[in-house]
């Protein structure tokens, strides 16, 4: 057990990151996101996150099961320094120092009750860490991505709002909560809402687009009785 708390974490906002000259730096989540996970993770729940800091002294504290993937070895050193100078106990965090595009595709944990999307935010790595986190996530599991001011977090965001298996529970600026609702599914493009809506249709598309985007195109293709 640790005498240091999610409000002193909140209070004091460590710099855990480092410029590339090594000056000190600090990209972590708001204060929301950091309540957030205090709020909704705990020890019974196991937690993954791309990108590391703030967050994951977060999920640390809250005592869930934490996999936390990042790509800098810095952050090693600067996550496990503070946690041991905190009293922290560390033995439920795992540290994977790989780009999440190189360690996602194979990693061999799954069950995950909540995710947190916060790590490169470059095209198209926030949709790859959605496409190999979403299917390993509980039906029930929280998906929070971060910096959806960015285009990819906003496209990310927009496209999981019209999707009928993720429910927005709570959204701010920078940061979408998505709630999981049904099992993660494969889908052809054209029974993805937001792709369609974004597309070219021809009229010879229309019989296979998804009801809800059906009832959106109708009026554009229904020449019928004009
Ligand atoms: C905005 S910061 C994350 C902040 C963290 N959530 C916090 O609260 O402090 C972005 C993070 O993405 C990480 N990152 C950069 N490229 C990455 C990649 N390809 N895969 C995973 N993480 C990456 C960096 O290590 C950095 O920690």
């Amino acid at each position: 057990m640790t005498a240091f708390t999610q409000e002193q974490l909140i209070a004091t906002r460590p710099n855990l990151h480092r410029h590339g000259d090594g000056s000190h730096a600090n990209w972590g989540v708001s204060d929301s996101v950091l309540r957030y996970i205090a709020k909704h993770s705990g020890p019974d729940a196991k937690t993954i996150e791309t990108g590391a800091g703030l967050s994951s002294v977060a999920f640390v504290l809250s005592g869930a099961e934490h996999h936390a993937v990042f790509p800098e070895p810095y952050l090693v050193e600067t996550l496990t320094a503070f946690l041991d100078d905190k009293g922290i106990d560390r033995s439920r965090l795992h540290l994977h120092n790989v780009p999440s595009q190189e360690f996602l595709p194979a990693m061999p944990e799954s069950g995950f009750d909540i995710a947190l999307i916060d790590g490169e935010h470059a095209f198209p790595i926030p949709f790859l860490d959605w496409y190999y986190i979403a299917r390993r996530m509980k039906v029930g599991g929280l998906l929070i991505i971060d910096d959806t001011q960015i285009w990819t977090g906003q496209v990310l965001k927009t496209f999981l709002s019209v999707e009928p298996e993720w429910r927005l529970v709570w959204d701010i600026y920078g940061t979408s909560f998505f709630r999981l609702e049904a099992p993660f599914v494969e889908k052809w493009w054209a029974k993805q809402a937001y792709t369609v809506l974004h597309s070219q249709i021809t009229p010879q598309a229309v019989p296979y687009l998804p009801e809800p985007v059906l009832g959106m195109l109708a009026p554009i293709y229904d020449t019928e009785g004009k």
